[in-house]
């Protein structure tokens, strides 16, 4: 028998076409309510509400479907002002994370390309107009690494940092597309390589470190991708002392978009757990990053500092290292991935 996931009715646009089978929960059971080709309307929402119902319930195998039927009203739910900021928070980064997931199979689709664009211009409008809920994104980012969940999460935080810096909305916006498609040129390193559990050799670590140029080659062959999101793919490796790749830029020579997503991709691998490292706590992460204010822009950090909260406040940016960072101290080929 089927599972069934409860699905708000906030969700549900006027006049449009879910796709996907609608069922009310009953004593006896789930009830087909809504077959899936006719138009959800404000009638129907109302005897649904004066009736005291306020979900209704799709078979679990449905999910994508619903999902896409989501992402596709993306723009409307975020702009209704019925749903709740909890509910357009979770469903802007959920979003994020489906069509992260896509990207990595099919990493050079104009198609899916253009609906991360799309999901992208909901992310930035989200932030834009919720101060403060950057926190609350957080709380749904899952603890464990993955590439889909690191391309939202650094997509997340990169928005967050730049709207900070004052970046202008439609940099955001190009800013967030590089960002979520940092890595996409990963999708071409075997994955024993990738989530190898030990030290890697020196050939295997030059073998990930292609995937800058892999991405970038995708990402500029893709007529969808603005030319300032390639700023992201191209320099989140890059560090302001030269040890980075792939070129060993240094200081000014990285732009402000690779030094923003730089800080936001090592933060985010430091506090997700990987196959060879538990997650740092998001303090001990950040504690980190400001040893390497030579490597990393103070700015940026700074930036990051005041985002992560208050109870960051007893951390300073400062150039001298940290001596005890104890059994928490990372590999400094790790900080460098
Ligand atoms: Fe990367």
């Amino acid at each position: 028998m089927n599972d069934f996931i409860d699905i708000d009715l906030e969700l549900l646009r006027i006049d449009t076409i879910l796709g996907v089978d609608l069922y009310l929960k009953s004593s006896s059971g789930f009830v087909l309510y809504r077959s899936r080709n006719i138009p959800f309307n404000e009638k129907v929402r109302g005897n649904l509400l004066n009736h005291g119902v306020k979900e209704l319930y799709i078979p679990s195998s449905e999910s994508a479907k619903f999902n896409r039927y989501i992402e596709n009203n993306l723009a409307s739910i975020l702009a209704d002002e019925k749903v709740s900021i909890e509910r357009k928070r979770k469903i802007a980064y959920e979003s994020s994370q489906n069509v992260a997931r896509e990207l990595i199979q099919d990493p050079t689709s104009p198609t899916v390309v253009k609906r991360a664009t799309k999901i992208v211009e909901g992310l930035v409008d989200l932030h834009q107009k919720d101060d403060g809920g950057f926190q609350k994104i957080i709380q749904l980012m899952p603890g464990d690494y993955s590439i889909i969940n690191h391309s939202a999460n650094v997509a997340t935080y990169s928005i967050a940092i730049g709207k900070s810096l004052g970046v202008s909305k439609n940099d955001l916006y190009e800013l967030g597309v590089g960002a979520l498609l940092h890595d996409i040129g990963k999708s071409k390193v075997p994955m024993g390589i990738l989530n190898k559990p030990a030290r890697l050799t020196s050939d295997e670590f030059n073998m990930v470190k292609e995937h800058v140029l892999y991405g970038l080659k995708m990402a500029s062959n893709n007529p969808v991708v603005p030319k300032q999101s390639l700023i992201p793919i191209l320099n989140h490796h890059e560090r302001l002392t030269g040890i980075g790749y792939p070129y060993g830029k240094s200081e000014s020579e990285i732009p402000l978009f690779g030094l923003i997503t730089a800080v936001a991709d090592s933060f985010d691998a430091m506090t997700t757990n990987r196959v060879y490292q538990k997650a740092l706590s998001s303090f001990k992460a950040l504690e980190i990053l400001l040893t390497e204010t030579d490597n990393y822009d103070i700015k940026v950090l700074g930036e990051l500092l005041k985002l992560m909260g208050p109870d960051k406040a007893n951390l300073k940016l400062k150039a001298n290292p940290i001596t005890d960072l104890n059994s928490e101290e990372l590999p400094k080929q790790k900080l460098i991935i």
